[in-house]
């Protein structure tokens, strides 16, 4: 493609200026404490939009944090792209663990990233990542290179399950209607290996609490006789799993996906290293499903996990106490076919049943979502590939990943689009952890390849 090299070259410090702009700002949904760090960065992400040549831009309002809007049009006639991305992060915590402070970045070496990797939290997940694609328009706009219709929607909620997305779609059909969806928010499995997303899994989350006496106790006065919700509640847990490591929830597997041994030998074939993904968690043996490999128990299989757990005394020294509540929190990650709904009721009819009589069970739903999987016939993917395979030099490896994007299966819904999940993350990237960074190299990679996409569904749209 004409100049684009060049404008990248030229340009590519001022690109990663503004992204650490837009990464110091600490746009953490989670907490009320940093809303107006929210809304200011929905501001910097308007303005962003602007400068790169989109027109109509907007900050939308919705029933908690706004969706930024902006489009280039130019023919009707032509087809559409939605670009879908995320401006919110998660909380930086635990904050001792960061070599350097999450909301100022700085660009270091790593071993897998030897040109630079931006240090800071929504480096990869998902200001870097979107922030790609604000570079890859302004470029494609200033050199009169954009061969169809554009939209963004960048939203401030992924992080807290997009509770206001849903109605707000709704609400806002045709504003975003489009004939494809794009969205860089996954990884790929090496700067060496090109891969696209083709599968993300749904998600239950639920809180659980479980009460014993009316009040905390003396643990030597009324240990053994009254109930101890700590200890219950970890035997209720432990039991969610049998010696095989299913899931023991009945009908809990009834609608999971089957697929065949055909199917998996396919997506056996995808590069993937058992012992360096031992050595890079620094585990000796991995954990999962009796029957399925590592990547078919993060890709196609569904998993409960508790995602925290608390209660009692845990500060310093000993105290003997026997406390009268005990906390988890519970990830069920769904495949296809899982009704997310269904199996937070299933969870819910189930764990309450496993309570001994001595207390009592209280269960809450947080967020969920829908697992969604792509065709790779489709228009979308095919130009997917042809992108990655002008600028990598080598065919993209199809691979479903384990994590959840909630709102893409509603798209699907809503607009009978296509996603396409086209990400340029690492899974070393250290999303949702300490010392989260992205690849500078990756960075201007996307930067690269995303016009590709572009050129070449349009004229594959085209026909
Ligand atoms: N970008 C991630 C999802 C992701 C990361 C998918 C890497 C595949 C590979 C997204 O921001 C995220 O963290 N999603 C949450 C779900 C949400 C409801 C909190 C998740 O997967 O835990
Ligand atoms: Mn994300
Ligand atoms: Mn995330």
């Amino acid at each position: 493609m004409e100049q684009l090299n060049n404008y990248i070259n030229t340009h590519k410090d001022r690109f990663i200026n503004e992204l650490i702009e837009l990464l110091k700002i600490p746009s953490i949904s989670a907490d009320p404490a940093y809303s107006t760090d929210v809304l200011e960065t929905a501001k910097t992400v308007k303005k962003s939009l602007e400068d790169a040549g989109c027109d109509n831009t907007e900050i939308c309002e919705t029933k908690g944090y706004p969706v930024v809007y902006g489009d280039k049009i130019i023919d009707p006639n032509l087809p559409t792209v939605l670009v879908y991305g995320h401006y919110d992060v998660q909380p930086p915590d635990p904050m001792n663990l960061w070599d350097s402070p999450p909301f100022e970045p700085v660009i270091k070496k790593t071993d897998l990233h030897p040109d630079g990797a931006i240090f800071a939290r929504g480096a990869c997940d998902d200001k870097g990542q979107f922030f790609m694609h604000v570079k890859a328009v302004e470029f494609m706009i200033k050199n009169n290179q954009l061969p169809c219709n554009v939209k963004f929607m960048i939203e401030g909620e992924e992080e807290v399950g997009s509770d206001s997305l849903e109605d707000f779609l709704k609400e806002n059909k045709e504003k975003f209607k489009n004939d494809i969806i794009l969205i860089s928010d996954t990884g790929m499995i090496s700067n060496h290996t090109p891969s696209i997303t083709t599968g993300l899994r749904g998600l239950s989350y639920v809180q659980v609490e479980v009460t014993g006496a009316n009040r905390d106790l003396h643990s030597g006065i009324y240990g053994g006789a009254a109930p101890n919700p700590i200890n219950v509640l970890a035997k209720m847990i432990a039991s969610l799993h049998d010696e095989n490591n299913r899931i023991t929830i009945p009908g809990f597997y009834d609608k999971v996906e089957i697929i065949s041994d055909e199917e998996r030998a396919e997506m056996a074939k995808a590069p993937f290293n058992l012992e360096a993904y031992k050595k890079a968690l620094d585990i000796d043996d991995v954990h999962g499903e009796k029957g399925y490999t590592t990547t078919e128990r993060f890709g196609i299989r569904p998993t409960l996990d508790v995602n925290g757990i608390w209660g009692g005394y845990t500060g310093e020294g000993a105290k003997t106490v026997i406390a009268s509540k005990a906390y988890a929190k519970i990830s069920m990650r769904l495949v296809p076919n899982q009704d997310w709904h269904e199996i937070t009721d299933l969870f819910t009819k189930y764990f309450t049943s496993l309570a001994p009589k001595s207390v009592k069970v209280k269960v809450t739903p947080h967020h969920g979502g829908q697992a969604y999987v792509t065709p790779i016939d489709s228009d979308g993917y095919q130009a997917a590939s042809k992108a990655m395979e002008t600028t990598f030099g080598k065919t993209p490896v199809p691979q479903r990943t384990g994590g959840s994007i909630p709102i893409v299966a509603l798209f699907e819904n809503v607009f009978d689009s296509k996603t396409i999940l086209l990400g340029f993350g690492l899974d070393s990237d250290a999303i949702h952890s300490p010392n989260e960074h992205f690849g500078v190299w990756n960075f201007l990679k996307g930067i690269e390849t995303i016009p590709y996409f572009y050129k070449y569904y349009t004229e594959m749209a085209k026909g």
